[in-house]
This record gives C-alpha cells, sequence and structure tokens, in this order.
C-alpha cells in the first residue's frame, strides 16, 4: 500500500513530473496516479487532461474509481458528488436543492499538460519548464516512450544509475558494453545553471548499431532537472538520445519512464526497441534497488568513488547546493 502522506520538499513540489503516458490516460476513464505521497486523478474531456486530487472530500472515497459526466465533471462513485475540471462541486444528487456550494465541497486541482507523449504534473508553481529536447524537434525524428518501470529505490540513485557508464560492461554485458573493454576515458565535464553535462565521452559498445559490429560510441550526457537527466548518441546528421525521467512516488519508490528519439533506421519497428530498453532497465533495476543505502549520500566520504565517476559526484554536489532533501541522505 502506498502512503497518501504528502512529501513536503520545495524542489520537486514546485516542479513538472511526468506521471503517465499520455495514451493511458483515455476519454471516460479516470486514472489514478502517485507523486510525492499524493494520490492524483487525472481525466481527460475532448480538449484536455484534468489532474485533481483523488480524494472526495465527502467520504474520502477515490474518484478516480468514477466516471466523467458529459466530458465536463468528475463523478465520485459512492454518492455521485460531481466536480468541474476546476474542482469546484457541481452536484450533490442526495440533496439536488444544494445549488449553492461551500469552498469545503470543492477539490483540489493540479497544473497539468502533455508533452512528449507523457503527463506532467506540478503540485505547486514550478520554477522551471519541462525541458526542451531539441532532438525531438527535427524533422526526422522518430519518438517513441518507455515505461512505467517500477523501482523500489530512490528517485536520485534511478537518475545516477542511468548517467553511469562504467557498469555497462557487466551488468549489461553484451548489449551496451563488453567485460573486454571496460575502461572509461577521461571525458569533459560542465556544471552550470542548466545542470549537469559530460561530453566526449567514448565508450566500446559490442553491437551499437544492431549490425553486430563491435566499435567505439561517442555520447553526451547531461542532467537537466534534479530528476531528468538525457544523453545523445552519435552527431546532428545522425542521433539516437534518450531522456529519463523518474516520478518520485515515494522517498523509496520511483517510476522511470524513458523518451526515446532517433532520426535513423524507420525501418526499425519501436516495439523492438522498446523491447530491448525493457532488456536494459531489467538489468538495471536489481543492481539499484539492492543500493544502500537506499536514499542518495551526499557527504561524498560515504561511498568509494572511481576517477570516471565524476559526473555522479557533480550531481552529488549540486543536489547538495540546491538542497534536494528527497531521496537523499
Ligand atoms: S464519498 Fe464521494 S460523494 Fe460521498
Ligand atoms: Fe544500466
Amino acid at each position: 500500500m502506498l502512503s497518501d502522506t504528502p512529501i513536503d520538499d520545495p524542489i520537486l513540489h514546485n516542479a513538472w513530473h511526468v506521471v503517465a503516458l499520455a495514451d493511458d490516460v483515455k476519454v471516460n476513464q479516470p486514472l489514478q496516479v502517485h507523486l510525492l505521497g499524493n494520490a492524483i486523478a487525472l481525466w481527460r474531456t475532448d480538449e484536455k487532461i484534468i489532474a485533481c486530487q483523488d480524494r472526495c472530500p465527502h467520504r474520502g472515497v477515490s474518484l478516480s474509481m468514477g466516471w466523467v459526466d458529459g466530458n465536463k465533471a468528475i463523478v465520485c462513485p459512492y454518492h455521485a458528488m460531481s466536480f468541474d475540471a476546476d474542482g469546484r462541486c457541481t452536484r450533490i444528487p442526495a440533496d439536488l436543492k444544494i445549488t449553492c456550494f461551500p469552498q469545503t465541497a470543492n477539490i483540489r486541482t493540479y497544473q497539468v499538460k502533455e508533452k512528449y507523449g507523457f503527463v506532467w504534473v506540478a503540485l505547486g508553481e514550478p520554477e522551471q519548464n519541462i525541458p526542451t529536447f531539441a532532438e525531438w524537434e527535427q524533422r526526422n525524428a522518430i519518438a517513441f516512450q518507455c515505461g512505467p518501470y517500477f523501482i523500489n529505490a530512490s528517485a536520485p540513485r534511478v537518475v545516477e544509475n542511468f548517467v553511469d557508464i562504467a557498469h555497462f560492461p557487466f551488468t549489461h554485458r553484451g548489449l551496451l558494453g563488453d567485460p573486454e573493454f571496460p575502461e572509461v576515458p577521461n571525458y569533459t565535464l560542465a556544471v552550470d545553471a542548466d545542470g549537469i553535462s559530460a561530453s566526449d565521452i567514448h565508450f566500446h559498445q559490442p553491437n551499437p548499431e544492431g549490425t553486430g559490429e563491435a566499435k567505439s560510441v561517442s555520447y553526451v550526457y547531461k542532467i537537466v532537472r534534479p530528476l531528468i537527466a538525457c544523453f545523445r548518441k552519435g552527431d546532428d546528421i545522425r542521433y539516437f538520445s534518450i531522456f529519463l525521467t523518474v516520478t518520485p512516488v515515494a522517498e523509496t519508490r520511483s517510476i522511470a519512464w524513458l523518451g526515446v528519439v532517433r532520426n535513423y533506421a524507420p525501418e526499425t519497428s519501436n516495439d523492438e526497441l522498446r523491447r530491448f530498453q525493457d532488456e536494459v532497465m531489467a538489468q538495471d533495476i536489481p543492481m539499484v534497488e539492492s543500493q544502500r543505502p537506499q536514499k542518495l549520500p551526499l557527504n561524498l566520504q560515504q561511498e568509494f568513488h572511481f576517477p570516471c565517476d565524476k559526473m555522479s559526484i557533480a550531481y552529488r554536489k549540486w543536489l547538495k547546493q540546491i538542497n534536494l532533501q528527497f531521496g537523499t541522505c
């Protein structure tokens, strides 16, 4: 069972988070999601998605178990109170004489957007926009989504795993790396107001294009928000790029999602590529779930580091600097 105790981290409270695949929010079918200890009901009208508290103010029943009335209200399944897209109560069937509803009959709604095939929700006032991923705007971009991947680990541990290359030859042996080529050459690290980037990363991969031909691949990695990172393989002419976004469900419960985009191989099916990402993630999850402490230690003395961990170290320093409390220790 998930605790319904909201987690009060100001940084994550005032930020956009992916909570669902946009296609999973269907007309007339409310969907329950969880974010930072809050249960949220998503429902869709013809024009937009609405995110509201998933608890009826009458007797606390889950509104996502209800239905959508006439494209304009979510209806509680228990006694059928209705709430419009702004969270205002519009109907109480047990007492139809009431037409002026008190504030206490209303529910809370949240800011919500659809972007990159995902539903993004902000509980508070987001201080930054949803990140822009330039590759998605390119003319020949072929994009798809992966996830949800449910992980019993803290969200910062999941992000750090995503930017860690040194595990490829062992955790992803034969897929992303080869134990005969375990070394991570030095790379360029930059930290600025936009986050952290690591460029000029060259790494041996056994089958980077699916042709069976091993070669050195060049990567650029970026951490653009506390719980959002991305990489790009290749160059401007031919690229393969993934962004990772992690839903902070609870301090040690996360949901990872991937936005994947490439500008080549249109004949390769997205389902096939998604299966590959599923396989990679299935190898990562037991590693990350076994990590102790579960929260990411921001005191650098607490864990041993390799020279090639400098991006992870920069991430931990950055989280400490912005004072992220959630999922860290
Ligand atoms: S519990 Fe929702 S209307 Fe009664
Ligand atoms: Fe991995």
